[in-house]
């Protein structure tokens, strides 16, 4: 009955790890937010399983017999089978101990028990022990999932991993449930323990809150916490308004290769900061596409408040320039900044990236008599320009343009 929420094909995946425990004579327990949103009545997730045993042999095993396409993690114990539209996860159930605050714990073998007790929050510490349909339950997580709150499990738990603050909004927001009394006085006092977690941990919770829907409340309720502060520096919490959502949500765009989650940090220091260079303040452990987005943004910043006037159009060349060699994510920026104007159409950004082809290159203009300096490369450009609105589409329609031009040129160089 608890599994009726489960669809035909986790149910089947369940069936067959629950009978490939008995024959190995290990337990068997679906975890997690997986266990969690059954409770909640909810649809649609991962399937999340602890085994009390070796994860490792026991996914491997599974999978068989599963054929799905198999990860093994040895550092976490655990492994992840992933099927078209659908992931189980399985872990050893493990003792977690924290060396320092922040940093990832390390890992024993443990009971169910110990693996629940190692989590965030009671209503992520939930377990169903599947070969004797029980629940086990030893934090009361059914009694704060029924009164929608969020509790951790000890008092340190914050200090030890703070990106559970960030995973705190998260689930406030997702859930729509409220911080218990004292783990919201807890969270607030170590918020500036945030400074302790990597960059790569930082910026994994970062595209976490992206991937949410309501990821405009994530941030509005970090921001009551004080926690942009050290997660995103420089934003400020009145520029986070609600009704920006819809416009930074670029969310169901057909081109998937795009890192959306880049996109939106983009957006929000446009918005959000009272100094764009700010966002380079931000620790996310960037690669160098994503660094040479958050340049771009900085040195265009003038440019791209221009752009965003009422009054003026970029001419095809100026767009070319401004997104020569960029990464795609810029493109996606513009079309956010300009989504007001009405004269300004996907189709240009397109046109403004493809890659001109000039039909006189640099020994065409010398043998015409044109030395290489200043005039060469206004020529170049202007020949650009004219190709690009599609007035020259020849090398004889440019060299009569060009003959035509010479005169202009040099009086130009006179002058
Ligand atoms: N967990 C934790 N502390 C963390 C990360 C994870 O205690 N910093 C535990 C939680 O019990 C969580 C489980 O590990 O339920 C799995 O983590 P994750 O996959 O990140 O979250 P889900 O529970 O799957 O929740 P959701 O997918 O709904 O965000």
């Amino acid at each position: 009955m608890l599994l009726a929420k489960l669809n035909h094909e986790e149910n089947i995946i369940l069936q067959k790890a629950v009978s490939l425990a008995t024959q190995l004579g290990v337990n068997i327990y679906l975890v997690g937010g997986t266990f969690r949103d059954v409770l909640l009545n909810q649809t649609g997730f991962d399937l999340d399983l602890v085994v009390e045993g070796n994860a490792l042999n026991f996914a491997k095993i599974l999978n068989l017999d599963l054929l799905g396409v198999i990860k093994i993690h040895e550092n976490f114990l655990s492994a992840k089978i992933s099927f078209t539209n659908l992931s189980l996860d399985v872990h050893t159930a493990r003792k977690e101990v924290y060396q320092y605050y922040g940093a990832l714990p390390k890992i024993e073998q443990g009971s169910i028990i110990d693996d629940l007790y190692r989590r965030d929050f009671t209503v992520n510490a939930i377990a169903l022990d599947l070969k004797n349909n029980t629940i086990i339950d030893p934090f009361g997580g059914q009694k704060d999932l029924n009164n929608r709150l969020l509790r951790t499990l000890h008092k340190d738990s914050f200090k030890e991993d703070p990106t559970r603050i960030i995973r705190a909004a998260r689930y406030a927001s997702r859930l729509e449930f409220d911080l218990e009394s004292i783990t919201k006085s807890k969270l607030l006092e170590v918020v500036s323990y945030i400074d302790f977690v990597s960059a790569s941990r930082l910026k994994n919770e970062y595209i976490k809150i992206i991937n949410e829907d309501k990821h405009y409340k994530i941030l509005q309720l970090l921001n009551e916490w004080g926690v942009l502060p050290y997660f995103l520096p420089g934003i400020y919490g009145e520029s986070l308004n609600i009704t920006n959502e819809k416009h930074i949500n670029l969310k169901g765009s057909n081109n998937e290769r795009i890192s959306v989650w880049l996109v939106n940090l983009m957006v929000l220091y446009w918005q959000g900061a009272i100094n764009i260079k700010d966002i380079h303040k931000v620790r996310f452990n960037f690669t160098n596409k994503e660094l040479s987005c958050i340049e771009w943004l900085v040195e265009n910043y003038y440019f791209l408040k221009h752009l965003q006037k009422n009054d003026f159009k970029a001419s095809l060349l100026e767009l070319h320039q401004l997104l020569y060699n960029t990464p795609r994510e810029t493109d996606f920026f513009l079309l956010w900044l300009l989504r007001g104007k009405s004269n300004f159409y996907f189709q240009d950004i397109k046109n403004a990236r493809q890659k001109i082809k000039l039909p006189l290159n640099g020994r065409d203009l010398l043998k015409l008599g044109i030395k290489p300096g200043p005039v060469m490369g206004k020529i170049i450009t202007d020949l650009k320009r004219q190709v690009l609105v599609g007035k020259i589409n020849s090398k004889d329609d440019a060299v009569t343009w060009l003959k035509r031009m010479m005169n202009d040129y040099v009086n130009q160089l006179d002058s």
